[in-house]
């Protein structure tokens, strides 16, 4: 029988070496998109599909991560005695949630890092959301995935197309077409060069995953890179049981990358009240600037 997905695990413990030096000691995750964290928009993305724990794999110099979802005393004081209502709302909003922190002893791959929460997951499917592939917040992906879990009572791969010329920086899928935007996948290559590449059709960071991942992960050695990946234990996963991949077609943004994070940060910000009208004239100004 299927089970209800309640938790999430955040891999957060890799070494961000593409903004360096800003994460030279302080962690990636933490990296500002307007005015929250990075990782704090998958929390409330996975929040909003009813997700009730949450297990962070941290590594070191993240430390900030835990300080940052914890309740802040002194903070939560000092707004209450200025009256600041809406900010204290807004540093409190996530207090009730469960965290759970794991430390990942070296950054040795994706997969390694989900097989540290087993202790923590034991029997149940969970969900794995990668806090630097930001989700457009006015869509709909995650709990689409938890539905179609539900339905096909099998692993569901959050799947996007790539430009072809991208495709060696992602896990590529190889499937048929199911139903509409759902595939059943019958390969997977974890960053295949460009003339080895399956399809256009790559993972993008959210999965929901059935526990018996974690003996796979068990059994298998370093791939590519040297590391432990995901795609290779769900290649593995793929002969025991279906795997299915849904095409996502909304906005995504590699936030892992700098190109990525500005385009996100800029779009974002639109949608930001408090920030939305100057930053769309100063666009303009820009955009004006720069064609002269
Ligand atoms: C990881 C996975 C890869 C997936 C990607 C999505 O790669 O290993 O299969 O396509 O996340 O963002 P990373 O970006 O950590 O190199």
């Amino acid at each position: 029988m299927e089970k209800k997905i309640r938790k999430a695990i955040l891999p957060a413990g890799g070494l961000g070496t593409r903004f360096l030096p800003a994460t030279k000691a302080s962690p990636k995750e933490m990296l500002p998109i307007v005015d929250k964290p990075m990782i704090q928009y998958a929390i409330e993305e996975a929040r909003a599909c009813g997700i009730e724990e949450f297990i962070i794999i941290t590594g070191k110099y993240k430390r900030a991560i835990e300080d940052h979802f914890d309740s802040a005393f002194e903070l939560e004081e000092n707004l209450k005695r200025t009256g600041k209502k809406r900010l204290l709302e807004e540093i409190s909003r996530l207090n009730h949630l469960n965290f759970a922190y794991i430390r990942q002893k070296a950054a040795i791959g994706l997969g390694h890092a989900i097989h540290c929460a087993k202790p923590f997951v034991k029997d149940e499917p969970f969900a794995v959301l990668l806090s630097d592939d930001i989700i457009d917040p006015d869509t709909v992906l995650l709990q689409h995935m938890i539905n179609l879990y539900k339905e096909f009572n099998s692993p569901i791969l959050a799947l996007q197309q790539v430009p072809i010329p991208d495709i060696n920086k992602y896990g590529v899928i190889e499937g048929i077409r199911e139903k509409g935007n759902v595939y059943r996948i019958n390969n997977l290559v974890e960053k295949p060069r460009l003339t080895d590449a399956p399809s256009d059709m790559a993972i993008i960071g959210r999965y929901i995953l059935t526990p018996d991942i974690f003996e796979i992960l068990e059994g298998i050695g370093p791939g590519k890179g040297g590391e432990i990946q995901l795609t290779d234990a769900l290649c593995g996963l793929l002969k025991k049981r279906p795997i299915y991949g849904y095409l996502f077609t909304g906005k995504r943004y590699d936030a892992g990358d700098k190109i990525g994070y500005l385009k996100a940060t800029i779009d974002l910000s639109l949608k930001n009240s408090q920030v939305s009208e100057q930053l769309k004239k100063y666009i303009i100004e820009v955009a004006a600037r720069l064609k002269n």
